[in-house]
């Protein structure tokens, strides 16, 4: 398979591996497609990411893509955080080949998952309340 020099970079020499113990935001997802799982910490100061780490049981890939992200979203707002796309990560890497695009959605997936986990704790997003929508009576 053939990588760019930037995912072999970051593959070799992946940025932000491990974790914070006393993260603001925690995010775990695994990817359906192929079962790997990866999980990301966040440190969060007012609306500023301020340290990113991650680990993940994935393919090269994945880590690649991970590690990239990392380095993406370090010191900058949540807002760009959220709006970071598998696509942004993929071209900062110089591509994936087709069969590792999926590989890249796990890092997105994670970081939106942690910033999740963080907006519950702030009590700032809670959970939708799923089920409990109350019926209209029009349509009743
Ligand atoms: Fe599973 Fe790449 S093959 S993350």
């Amino acid at each position: 398979m053939n990588y760019s020099e930037k995912v072999m970079d970051h593959f070799t020499n992946p940025r932000n591996v491990g974790e914070i113990p006393d993260a603001d935001g925690i995010g775990e997802v695994g990817n359906a497609k192929c079962g790997d799982i990866m999980k990301m910490y966040l440190k969060i100061d007012g609306t500023t990411i301020t340290d990113v780490k991650f680990k993940t049981f994935g393919c090269g890939a994945a880590v690649a893509t991970s590690s990239m992200a990392t380095e993406m979203i370090k010191g900058k707002s949540i807002d760009d955080a959220l709006n970071l796309t598998n696509k942004a990560v993929m071209e900062a890497l110089d591509g994936l080949p087709p069969v590792k695009v999926h590989c890249s959605v796990l890092a997105e997936q994670a970081i939106k998952a942690a910033l999740s986990d963080y907006y519950q704790r702030q009590g700032i997003d809670p959970e939708p309340i799923v089920g409990k929508v109350p019926e209209c009576e029009e349509c009743h």
